[in-house]
């Protein structure tokens, strides 16, 4: 819209004069940035034949009323519609336009474009090469689940995007494109990779000088790329991780179609460009959207997130997203929100490997490196100043065929030096020693190393995994703190090389394809109860972060997923989009507020209600009272085959009586639905502490067991 309505009137052609030289006297321009503005559908005026036009006209009005400078730039600076995701645009504004904004008719919300916090992992982790369980080789399950990864791109040369062995028939369902730019061309999706386009407006919109750098879907980072063959790769066969581990490599689920959405860039990561990369994939018809990525002290009214997932969950679409990176500490997490599901980051088997010497002497250690990763008959090399590891320059004089045995360090983090010397210095393996616990699992996995500590020698033998991540961020939810989150963990165990945070994602796509009609929070729930608080040596899981202790529910939710099981969980826990919208209301969010999640006035606040029919229990006691007696109602649906009668089995939390009633479920039917109550009263036990325990539905005969975890725990801690 060229100045066409503007230069029409003289008055504020005189106050543009005026405005202008007080601009110039002053030496700044008023400052814009980007907002994101929700708008009401319900108000949208038939005039308009599109809702962009609606946008525009709202914006193109709002700037010729306020001052001058819009004269200047008469570009239209509307940055994106959304449609999909949310109602409404990002543009970007004065804050005196921003006002205007705010009384233009249907109006409902705005705040600034805001950066993401990406979590990318700290490092790669091994996944056992272990012979994948039945459910993975037996099928095609997956052909036709789509899953729309939101993240930083894709390499599509990468061997784990061919389409090998995937039939030529893509859903129908599926609306997407391959978007041609920058190094990418549309014969670079196939029926694996099946969609790839980029949003970066956001960024160009906050700084107009920005270079682009890879201005397409093209992956410059490695964490998109990773994230989305991790998720649906197809079979690599004698795939190898820098050489050293031999094996098929593999997504969780390879027959699952891909689609890349770009939307982290080198130049910047917003909102408005989350927004829009996830509106695109609800409208392209994904099944699945995997994001690992979060809004880090934002209500819900104003996480992108929880905006976006809302309209996904409506259409059955599951959004899994990673909790973060901001552990151990609790109150850490983001992606807390009651309708996705939010995966903790387990950490694999820091394999125990071990050091075989020459004259036979086996030491153990551990290792990021996979157990079936051999480096053999290379000398062990002591470099005459053993604080050597700590130059590059000197290790760099040496033969890069040996192994460097390096300085004993009091700390992780000197060693975490020693690995990067070690690694730019391109010696084949190291040997490091630590004077403390492997506290850290943030290691360097990009080559052969072994480390030998002191504190550890207790674990070797026991070879317990998987355990919490010390970085993975711990619940409760900051948002919404109500629910127990996160809901899982997901280390996923069938893939060669993987970031961790991101292997849940396969699981999901293969009980998308074995249920589909179930609801989102049908299959959350499948996965909840279904999953393992035990390790391999069947312990409590446990926390590295605090590596005395076993691993809470806030830092591990009900623990690890095992995806074989959720396919038959016996019951599941499900919920309604209006479900959700009743703890909206219980929090007392105004309607506004409401509207700019739900998009739509077709919910109500009849009954507001913190009690979601959530597959696990958290009761927060207030400090001054140190007790609380809190009462929840669930409701469960038999999704087993035929009837079936389960009885309640409850592990009470320290300091906590639990009452459940009744304490038997007869269900006579498929798809009959029961309902219990249970009661916490926790008085007084422990200052502050966070005590757990579970209620076990057990069937008779034993066919399903339906775990939920409880917890009980400190306002303090919210
Ligand atoms: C796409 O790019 C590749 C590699 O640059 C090239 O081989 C191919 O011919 C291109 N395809 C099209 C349709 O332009
Ligand atoms: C904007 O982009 C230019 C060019 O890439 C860069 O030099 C400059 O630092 C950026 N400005 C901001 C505020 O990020
Ligand atoms: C967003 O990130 C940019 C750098 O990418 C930084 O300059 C800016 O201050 C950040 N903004 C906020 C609100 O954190
Ligand atoms: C040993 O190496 C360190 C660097 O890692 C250096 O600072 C020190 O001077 C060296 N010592 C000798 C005796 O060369
Ligand atoms: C783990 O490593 C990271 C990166 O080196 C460091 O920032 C962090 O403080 C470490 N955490 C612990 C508990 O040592
Ligand atoms: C919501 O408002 C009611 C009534 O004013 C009040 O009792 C309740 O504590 C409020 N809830 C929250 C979460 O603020
Ligand atoms: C207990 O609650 C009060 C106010 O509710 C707060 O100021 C105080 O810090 C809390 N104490 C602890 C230990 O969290």
């Amino acid at each position: 819209m060229e100045p066409k309505a503007r230069v029409v009137f003289p008055l504020s052609f005189m106050l543009f004069i005026t405005h202008w030289f007080q601009l110039a006297h002053h030496g700044s321009a008023a400052e814009s940035c980007t907002y994101i503005v929700h708008m009401d559908r319900s108000l949208f005026p038939s005039v308009f034949s599109t809702h962009h036009d609606w946008f525009e006209s709202t914006v193109q009005s709002t700037k010729s009323a306020t001052l001058g400078h819009s004269f200047m730039e008469s570009q239209t600076q509307i940055v994106y519609s959304y449609n999909h995701a949310m109602y409404g645009f990002g543009a970007v504004l004065t804050s005196e336009e921003l006002e205007g904004i705010k009384n233009s008719r249907g109006f409902v919300a705005a705040y600034p474009d805001r950066n993401v916090t990406i979590d990318t992992t700290h490092t790669f982790e091994f996944l056992s090469l272990a012979s994948s369980s039945g459910l993975w080789h037996a099928s095609n399950l997956g052909e036709d689940v789509i899953v729309g990864v939101i993240d930083t791109g894709v390499w599509p040369e990468s061997e784990s995007f061919r389409d090998d062995g995937m039939t030529k028939k893509i859903p129908s369902k599926w609306k997407g494109t391959c978007q041609e730019a920058q190094d990418f061309n549309t014969s670079m999706c196939n029926f694996k990779l099946i969609g790839a386009t980029y949003f970066n407006k956001g960024v160009i919109a906050a700084n107009s000088t920005v270079r682009i750098s890879m201005n397409s879907a093209r992956d410059t980072d490695g964490h998109g790329t990773h994230t989305s063959s991790t998720v649906g790769g197809n079979y690599v066969s004698g795939a190898s991780y820098f050489g050293y581990a031999k094996g098929v490599a593999r997504g969780i689920a390879p027959r699952a179609r891909l689609a890349m959405y770009k939307v982290i860039w080198e130049e910047g990561r917003y909102a408005s460009d989350v927004l829009a990369g996830m509106d695109q994939a609800i409208a392209d018809g994904v099944d699945v959207i995997s994001i690992s990525m979060g809004f880090d002290g934002v209500p819900l009214y104003e996480d992108p997130i929880a905006i976006a997932s809302f309209a996904a969950m409506e259409k059955g679409v599951v959004v899994s997203s990673s909790a973060g990176n901001g552990g151990p500490h609790l109150g850490t997490l983001h992606n807390g929100i009651p309708w996705l599901l939010t995966v903790a980051a387990g950490t694999i088997d820091r394999t125990f490997g071990s050091l075989i010497l020459g004259n036979g002497q086996t030491i153990i250690g551990s290792t990021v490196f996979p157990a079936n990763a051999l480096v053999e008959n290379l000398p062990l090399v002591y470099h005459k100043n053993i604080s050597a590891c700590n130059s590059v320059k000197m290790l760099s004089k040496l033969k890069t065929e040996v192994i460097i045995v390096c300085d004993l360090v009091p700390d992780t983090k000197l060693m975490y030096k020693q690995m990067s010397v070690v690694y730019e210095a391109r010696l084949s393996g190291a040997v490091f020693f630590l004077n403390g616990p492997m506290l850290n699992d943030s290691g360097i996995g990009t080559f052969p190393s072994i480390t030998i500590s002191a504190k550890e020698q207790t674990f070797v033998g026991m070879k317990p995994a998987p355990a919490v991540a010390v970085y993975s961020s711990r619940g409760p939810s900051p948002s919404y703190p109500w629910v127990l989150k996160p809901d899982i963990m997901a280390p996923g165990s069938n893939v060669l090389a993987a970031y961790t945070p991101h292997t849940q994602q396969l699981q999901l796509a293969t009980m998308c394809a074995a249920h589909p009609e179930w609801s989102a929070a049908a299959i959350r729930s499948a996965l909840v109860t279904t999953a393992s608080p035990l390790d391999n040596t069947q312990n409590p899981i446990r926390d590295y972060g605090y590596p005395s202790q076993y691993a809470s529910p806030l830092a591990m939710g009900a623990g690890q997923i095992d995806p074989n099981k959720a396919l038959d969980p016996g019951l599941i826990y499900d919920a309604t989009p209006q479900d959700y919208v009743d703890l909206l209301c219980a929090l007392n969010y105004t309607m506004k507020q409401i509207l700019v999640i739900t998009r739509s006035g077709s919910y109500n606040c009849a009954k507001p209600s913190f009690d979601l029919n959530y597959p696990s229990f958290i009761a927060i006691y207030s400090n001054k009272t140190m007790s609380v007696v809190q009462k929840f109602r669930r409701t469960v649906t038999n999704v087993g085959v035929g009837g079936g009668t389960y009885r309640a089995k409850v592990t009470e939390p320290k300091g906590s009586v639990v009452t459940v009633s009744p304490e038997t479920l007869s269900f006579r039917y498929k798809n009959e639905k029961l309902s219990y109550s249970v009661v916490i009263k926790y008085r007084k036990h422990k200052k502050e502490e966070i005590s757990y325990g579970d209620v076990i539905w057990m069937e008779d005969g034993g066919a399903h067991s339906v775990r939920s975890p409880i917890v009980v725990a400190p306002s303090g801690i919210v």
